[in-house]
């Protein structure tokens, strides 16, 4: 989506609340090969949570800055990019419309547009695809299904200036939840539920043959688990931050690092039980799967306890699974997985 120049591009880029993520993805046969992949975390970035302090609010230079560190210490080649913005500054819906030419559906859309994106259009960039048509019912004419998105104008021009100031090319946005479902389901098309957990907050999307159909940001995310452990223990964030990583919800005699955190994951499975009703009330159609990544997918036993708190199928995301790696690797793969997600998705793009 969202296509700027031609290019066989292969950089993916996800600049996190917490972290940058780049990886770097190049042609193998009919597959794509994993080249290299680095990360850069901004420390102290738990220390405040009132979302003014992640690396978006960062100057452009020290952006720039931190994603230069990573391509040298990385060693990372290639100059194509394409980027994520994230779920908080994207739209995104479905629109039903009268089967029509592309060309006239691409007349036609701009108008319709109008009615959902909440912003003036002449400040968005508007993007959408066909999902498909739709089986009419006996006498009513037919439709199609159109994945509508639009990213902020102003947003994709410091990306562009970010990247051109890193001696890179950006080739392409995407959103963020868009990346999650390439990287996630490929070629799978029945409904899951992708439950992303990272620093600031908790996005939770259903996507349903292979397009994201609706979702819901929590703004609840690791940042807001370390301060609470912070809190309770009386201790320094960096302190909290070490000991989230560490013990986790495993059993231990500091139980109450446990209590300190529990109530707030129970707070993400609760709102992701709530989307996936939704979803469910809405379509008459049952959700079996749900898939875990983000950061905080990392944490010692999380997974299996949000598991048992949903109650349905839950898996870690995997999406490594499309794509050729070293299998030297293969000790760091849980982690780079959770991780890199969206970077992975961004990557696996054609341009
Ligand atoms: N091993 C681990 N154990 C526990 N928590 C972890 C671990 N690794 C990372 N985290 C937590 O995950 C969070 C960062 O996740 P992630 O990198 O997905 O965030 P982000 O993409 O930068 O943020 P956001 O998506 O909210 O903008 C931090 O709160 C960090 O403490
Ligand atoms: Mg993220």
């Amino acid at each position: 989506m969202f296509g700027l120049f031609k290019s066989n591009g292969n950089l993916g880029i996800d600049i996190g609340t917490a972290s940058i993520k780049i990886v770097e993805l190049e042609k193998q046969g009919a597959r794509k090969g994993l080249i290299n992949y680095g990360l850069f975390e901004l420390k102290g970035a738990s220390s405040n949570t009132d979302g003014k302090t992640g690396i978006l609010n960062l100057p452009d230079g020290d952006i720039v800055w931190g994603i230069k560190e990573v391509i040298s210490k990385a060693k990372i080649k290639a100059k194509d990019v394409i980027a994520s913005i994230p779920a908080f500054s994207t739209f995104s819906t479905i629109i039903e419309m009268p089967y029509l030419s592309e060309a006239d559906l691409a007349k036609s859309i701009p108008f319709e547009a109008k009615k959902y994106v909440p912003v003036p259009l002449n400040e968005v960039i508007l993007d959408w695809s066909i999902i498909g048509t739709k089986t009419p019912e006996p006498g009513k004419p037919a439709t199609v299904e159109i994945f509508l998105a639009s990213v902020p104008k102003d947003e994709t021009e410091r990306y562009q200036r970010i990247m051109q100031n890193a001696g890179l090319s950006l080739k392409a946005i995407e959103l963020e939840n868009s990346a999650l479902t390439r990287s996630l389901l490929g070629n799978d098309l029945s409904p899951a539920a992708i439950v992303n957990i990272g620093g600031r907050s908790t996005s939770i999307l259903i996507a349903d043959k292979g397009y994201e159909r609706i979702n819901h940001n929590y703004e609840v995310g690791g940042f807001e688990i370390t301060k609470s452990i912070a809190k309770s223990l009386n201790i320094s964030l960096e302190k909290a931050e070490d000991l989230k990583k560490k013990f986790g919800l495993t059993e231990s005699d500091e139980n109450i690092i446990n209590e300190a955190m529990i109530h707030l994951i129970d707070m993400m499975a609760f709102e992701t039980k709530k989307t996936i009703s939704a979803y469910e009330e809405k379509t008459k159609q049952k959700i079996l799967k749900v898939i875990l990544v983000g950061g905080m997918v990392n944490m010692p036993n999380f997974a299996e306890y949000f598991k048992q708190k949903l109650g349905l199928q839950t898996i870690i995301g995997n999406p490594m699974a499309r794509i050729v790696y070293p299998q030297t690797l293969t000790p760091v793969l849980p982690e780079l997985s959770s991780t890199f997600a969206v970077a992975l998705g961004l990557a696996m793009r054609e341009i």
